[in-house]
C-alpha cells in the first residue's frame, strides 16, 4: 500500500525554484526508496525537459485534462520514478477549463485513484494563480510555498498564502500547507534580511537552498543535483529539506537512512 501524498508547489512569481524544487525533491524521494510520480502541470514544460523527457508524439497531461481521460499518462523515468510530461499546448486550456462547471477539478477526479499507486504525487506549477493552479491545489492533500529570499518575492507572498487559506475554508478543507521553502539564499545582506523577515511573517522550512550554479548546471544537462554533483550545497539542502518534510509528514525513509549532512 503506497502513501498517496500529493503536494502542490506553488507560487505566482517565475524563477523562483519551484520547478528545480519539485525535480530535486523527486530524486531524494526516491533515493529513499519511494516510489514517485512528477506531475508537470506548467505548459513551459520545464520539470518536462529537466526529466530529459523529449518525445513530440506521446500523450501529455494536456490530452488527458483536454479529452476528460481517466488516468494521467505516465512515463517511467527510472526506477520508482515517474513523470506525466506537460506541452505548450496545455496553455489553450487555461481560458477553455473555466467555463467547464467542473473545470477547476479536472486534475483532482483523474488523480483521485491513480495516486494511490505512488508514495507521492509532486505537482509542479506554472506562475500564476490561474485555474491550472486552483486544480492543482484541489486535488493536492499539501502544499508547499517556493520563494526566493529576495525582497520583490517576499511582497507578494501574502495573495498565496490567503488563497491557500480561502481554499481550505471552501472547496479543499484538508489541504494543509506544509510551509515556505526560501530558495537562492545567500549571504548577502540584503538577501539574509530579507530571509529573516519571511521566516518572522510566515512558517518556514527550516532549510533554506543555497544560491548555486550546480542547480542551474544540473538542469541544464537533464541530471538531477546528487548524480551531477552529489558534493554540492544543492545536494546537500535538498536532501536535508526532503528529511524535514518527510518529519513534518510523519514518514520514515524505507532506505537509505542517511543522518542529515550537518552544515
Ligand atoms: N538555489 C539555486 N541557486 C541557483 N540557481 C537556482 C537555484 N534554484 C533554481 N535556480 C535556477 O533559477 C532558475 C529558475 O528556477 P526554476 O526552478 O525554473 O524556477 P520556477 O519553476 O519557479 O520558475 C533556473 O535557471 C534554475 O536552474
Ligand atoms: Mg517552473
Amino acid at each position: 500500500m503506497k502513501h498517496g501524498i500529493t503536494i502542490a508547489f506553488v507560487n505566482h512569481k517565475g524563477g523562483v525554484g519551484k520547478t528545480t524544487s519539485v525535480h530535486q525533491i523527486g530524486a531524494s524521494l526516491v533515493q529513499k526508496g519511494f516510489k514517485v510520480l512528477l506531475v508537470d502541470n506548467d505548459p513551459q514544460a520545464n520539470l518536462t525537459f529537466m526529466n530529459g523527457w523529449n518525445e513530440e508524439n506521446e500523450t501529455t497531461i494536456y490530452d488527458a485534462i483536454a479529452e476528460g481521460n481517466e488516468n494521467l499518462p505516465v512515463y517511467e523515468i527510472s526506477e520508482n520514478l515517474f513523470l506525466t510530461p506537460s506541452e505548450l499546448d496545455y496553455a489553450s486550456l487555461e481560458l477553455q477549463l473555466p467555463t467547464d462547471p467542473l473545470g477547476h477539478f479536472a486534475l483532482r477526479t483523474i488523480l483521485e485513484n491513480q495516486k494511490k499507486e505512488y508514495d507521492f504525487v509532486l505537482i509542479d506549477n506554472p506562475p500564476t494563480l490561474g485555474v491550472f493552479v486552483s486544480n492543482a491545489l484541489f486535488a493536492a492533500d499539501k502544499v508547499v510555498i517556493i520563494t526566493e529570499s529576495s525582497s520583490l518575492s517576499a511582497k507578494g507572498l501574502q495573495v498565496v498564502v490567503d488563497l491557500i487559506q480561502k481554499l481550505k475554508k471552501g472547496a479543499n478543507k484538508s489541504l494543509e500547507l506544509l510551509g515556505l521553502v526560501l530558495t537562492k539564499t545567500s549571504n548577502y545582506v540584503v538577501r539574509r534580511d530579507t530571509a529573516d523577515w519571511i521566516r518572522e511573517q510566515y512558517d518556514v522550512f527550516e532549510t533554506g537552498i543555497r544560491q548555486t550554479v550546480s542547480l542551474e548546471e544540473a538542469a541544464a544537462l537533464q541530471q538531477n543535483i546528487f548524480d551531477y554533483n552529489p558534493k554540492s550545497s544543492g545536494a546537500e539542502d535538498y536532501q536535508n529539506l526532503t528529511n524535514e518534510l518527510l518529519k513534518k509528514l510523519n514518514i520514515k525513509p524505507i532506505k537509505g537512512k542517511k543522518k542529515a549532512v550537518k552544515k
